[in-house]
């Protein structure tokens, strides 16, 4: 069965005294709450990996990071390795962020070889994808979404998919607050999941799960997650409160 995931991605955000004080609060609320079928997990800026995996009880809350290095370790001023990332207690890592590729420059082949590092060092992958909001509108964005799946992870072979989670964020609602419809959330991650199944077969298709961010927040949540094929959100502004980010937790539980 796939999991139900609550995924936050604090992005840029928190110094790491702030980080540690919210990891604490987050964990404080999921051991309150009765949502023990979600898996949480936080996706915290580099500096902040190793002392948040200390202060959160690993039953409870899992750490990402939201990016590592391409290569596997060397001369790389300023990068982090994924070995780097896995030590620090860390088992999940967000690769391929709308951000990441629009700001930083990160292309499909950039992509598949931080995918392969991480899964050498047993990272699973928080996959993202999504259209920007011309594409949509020029009616682009299964092609879009299809090559970004295709060019990024159909080298992979269908055990080490099973270590992939993809996170559907239509860049046009990433920080925006203007969330996709319901319907547009559920017929993006179903047309996802026929990609993956004609690829790797219903199995593993059925077996992945597939998020949704963008402008996911403790309102629309409930909604969002109702969806059959919406196993999760990617949560951006919203993971950085823990009250909300617990709601968004309920509303996943509950379903
Ligand atoms: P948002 O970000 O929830 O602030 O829109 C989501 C994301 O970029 O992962």
């Amino acid at each position: 069965m796939r999991k139900k995931i609550v995924a936050g991605n604090w992005k840029m955000n928190k110094t790491l005294s702030e980080g540690i004080e919210l990891a604490k609060e987050v964990n404080a609320k999921v051991k309150s709450q009765n949502a023990s079928n979600v898996q949480v997990i936080i996706g915290t800026p580099f500096i902040h990996l190793a002392e948040v995996n200390k202060t959160v009880d690993p039953a409870l809350v899992s750490v990402s990071a939201q990016n590592c290095a391409t290569e596997a370790s060397g001369a790389y001023t300023g990068e982090v390795s994924a070995a780097m990332v896995a030590s620090t207690g860390c088992k999940y890592v967000i690769l391929g962020h709308s951000e990441r590729r629009s700001y930083y420059g990160e292309t499909d082949a950039i992509l598949v070889k931080k995918v392969a590092r991480a899964l050498e060092n047993k990272l699973e992958v928080i996959f993202c994808v999504g259209e920007v909001l011309a594409e949509r509108e020029a009616n682009q964005h299964f092609e879009v979404v299809k090559s970004q799946l295709v060019n990024g992870l159909f080298n992979l072979t269908a055990e080490e998919f099973g270590n992939i989670v993809i996170a559907y964020e239509p860049v046009w609602a990433i920080g925006t607050g203007k969330t996709a419809t319901s319907d547009q959330a559920q017929e993006m991650h179903a047309f996802i999941r026929k990609v993956i199944a004609d690829q790797y077969g219903k199995a593993i298709a059925e077996n992945t799960s597939i998020l949704y961010g963008g402008s996911c927040n403790a309102k629309n949540a409930d909604e969002l997650f109702a969806n059959p094929d919406v196993d999760g959100g990617l949560i951006g502004g919203a993971s950085l409160k823990a009250e909300d980010f617990s709601a968004i937790i309920s509303a996943r539980s509950k379903h």
